[in-house]
């Protein structure tokens, strides 16, 4: 059962994740240095995760009857994710920027979770994020010194 309260939790979940899609991108364009292979191609394997899990959860609140919104505009003026700057990007810059930014999206949807408790299809789908996204953020900690 949804609630009012459900589906701004759910856009503010969407516009994280599209803008941590956007940054995977462009660090992946961008990343330079020692590693530079091995951080060129996870940074894509997460975009991919990313862009699933944001399919997942706009359908999810497309068939509650909301309107996902994933227009540029709405997610540079929603966004909590920290931006990681233009131009060259030395890996291990790389590595510590993603740990900490998707880390920081976990914490920040495991934080409205208890809002969707009556609504447990769309808090199984943030919690799956979750648990992507910790998974994610730990495998660029584990490469930092
Ligand atoms: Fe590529």
């Amino acid at each position: 059962m949804t609630s009012s309260q459900t589906l701004p939790v759910l856009q503010a979940a969407l516009v994280d994740l599209i803008d941590l899609t956007l940054l995977a991108k462009q660090a992946h364009w961008n990343v330079h240095g020692p590693h530079f292979r091995s951080v060129h191609l996870e940074l894509d394997e997460v975009e991919v995760q990313l862009r699933d899990a944001q399919d997942l959860l706009a359908e999810r609140m497309a068939a509650v009857g909301g309107n996902p919104d994933g227009r540029a505009a709405t997610v540079l003026a929603t966004s909590s994710v920290q931006d990681i700057g233009s131009g060259p990007l030395a890996a291990d810059k790389v590595v510590a920027q993603f740990a900490d930014r998707l880390a920081a999206v976990a914490r920040g949807i495991e934080a409205k979770l208890t809002d969707l408790d009556e609504d447990l299809p769309s808090q199984d789908i943030l919690i799956a994020s979750i648990q992507n996204l910790d998974k994610a953020a730990w495998m660029f900690r584990a490469q930092e010194g």
